[in-house]
């Protein structure tokens, strides 16, 4: 990982820290996410479901309770909703549901959390009967969109055929190559991915490839795609990805990532095995950036390297990177296996004031979340990022896949783990529109290679 930290933001920040000039106005810091709202009893036996449980509900349960979607029940009526209104009660009192892992921090887009005051009406409502009230109060459902959430894409690139996961054994890394032909780099602005076969897909990364080296792969391999540990080759670039609850979004007007020409797009599908065999064949959906791109989205992380004992039920580690160029956040994407429990990623200003990033106090493997924050986030030259992060390896941790528990380190598989935070920054430097357009560390490094190659043909 290491090496990986070293190309990731602070060398980017570095290279760019040369054309940096110092940021003159202090930069914002206060990013307040929504105030608590106390939960104050009503009057004895006067909620109802249409009045005061529905508008909770449809805002709040529908987007995933419905029928085509990834919860196992609707919630779109009150016969559905009070069928079930014990259940509800208890996994809204501990916060289960809706599945919103962060703490309050910074505001983020699709922040879905429930206020206590919510909280307390569902409870009243349940411990009071159920009733369901006048229908003249029931507010209308969200109309929410068919098909793409973003529209319809400009381009939809399919898998080529379908690809058949077995039935069992290890979880698979399948890639699949799909050229995008293009003529001229292009500016996308989201990446939208539709799994084929949710059973089954446990979450898709979308890279790029300039090399030629994925489709040699694929070449190489049987069958549709082609299974690696790792990717193979060196991604020009993770444009997108997809697990349950993350939509895509467009990024902000002026904000692009560039698909060069003639890049391969590659979809790397972590598939879980399901007892029998299920078809899978996913696609994307990309969205072209609509006016001038005057600033790159780059990705970047902070890991920690791990080395989790069997049997020890608090495993910590922290790692840092430094931010050596004033640099925006626009999202930040934890992720660790099934022994995390706990990650939190923060910044440190130069002066030492903290900002919490994100924190995710029980961690669950099912939830992989962007978080995009509402208002990005500025970091001067001289911050730096930490991630911390607390693994339970114990028999006692129900989601220890090992029984009795073994020593795990990082790894692809599931029962292995991972510590890393994916940052989404813009650097403040960069204005393509003006002339600034800041190379990556691949591509400084990559174009140094070429340079020195071409000296030592001389
Ligand atoms: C982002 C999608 C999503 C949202 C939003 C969501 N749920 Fe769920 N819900 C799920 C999924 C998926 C499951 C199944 C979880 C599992 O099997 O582990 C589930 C399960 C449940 C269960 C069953 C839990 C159990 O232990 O049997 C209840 C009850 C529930 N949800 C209620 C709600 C309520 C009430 C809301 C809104 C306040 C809500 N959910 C919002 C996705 C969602």
């Amino acid at each position: 990982m290491k090496s990986r930290l070293v190309l990731g933001m602070a060398a980017a920040a570095l290279l760019a820290a040369f054309v940096a000039p110092r940021a003159k106005s202090s930069p914002k810091l206060e990013t307040p996410g929504p105030k608590p709202i106390a939960y104050t009893p009503r009057a004895a036996n006067t909620l109802t479901f249409n009045k005061d449980i529905a508008p909770i509900v449809f805002n709040n349960c529908t987007v995933c309770h419905r029928t085509g979607e990834v919860a196992p029940f609707a919630l779109t009526s009150y016969a559905e909703t009070a069928k079930r209104a014990k259940t509800i009660a208890n996994v809204v009192g501990k916060r289960v549901m809706p599945p919103w892992k962060a703490e309050p921090g910074p505001a983020y887009l699709d922040e879905c959390r429930l206020s206590d005051d919510q909280i307390g009406l569902i409870k009243q409502w349940a411990a009071e009967g159920v009733k369901e009230g006048n229908p003249a109060d029931l507010p209308a459902m969200p109309k929410f969109p068919e098909g793409w959430r973003n529209g319809e894409p400009d381009l939809v690139l399919e898998m080529p055929e379908a690809f058949t996961v077995p039935a069992e054994g290890r979880d698979i890394y399948q890639h699949f190559v799909i050229p995008t032909g293009f003529t001229e780099e292009r500016w996308v602005s989201a990446v939208e991915v539709h799994p084929g076969n949710r059973r089954v897909v446990h979450h898709v990364l979308v890279h790029l490839d300039v090399s030629g080296k994925a489709r040699e792969l694929d070449a190489q391999d049987p069958g549709p795609g082609y299974r690696k540990r790792g990717q193979g080759f060196v991604s020009a670039g993770l444009i997108g990805l997809w697990a349950p609850g993350n939509v895509a979004r467009r990024l902000p007007d002026g904000i692009g990532m560039p698909v060069p020409k003639n890049a391969d797009v590659v979809l790397e599908i972590h598939y879980n095995l399901r007892g029998k065999p299920e078809a899978d064949r996913t696609k994307i959906g990309l969205y072209f950036a609509k006016g001038p791109v005057d600033k790159r989205m780059r990705r970047s992380e902070v890991a920690s390297r791990i080395n989790i004992p069997a049997g020890d039920d608090n495993y910590t580690t922290t790692a840092s990177i430094p931010v050596p160029a004033a640099v925006t956040l626009h999202a930040v994407l934890p992720h660790m296996h099934l022994l995390g429990r706990d990650i939190k990623v923060s910044a440190t200003l130069p002066d030492g004031q903290e900002l919490p990033l994100v924190h995710i106090p029980d961690w669950d493997f099912s939830w992989q979340n962007s978080y995009v924050f509402r208002e990005p986030i500025r970091l001067p030259r001289g911050s730096k990022v930490t991630l911390a992060a607390r693994y339970d390896n114990s028999a006692a941790n129900p989601r220890n896949p090992h029984s009795p528990p073994q020593p795990v380190r990082w790894g692809e598989q599931t029962t292995d783990e991972m510590c890393l935070a994916y940052l989404n920054f813009t650097l403040d430097a960069e204005s393509i529109t003006q002339g600034r357009s800041i190379p990556t560390v691949r591509e400084t490094l990559s174009n140094a290679g070429e340079a020195r190659k071409k000296k030592q043909a001389q």
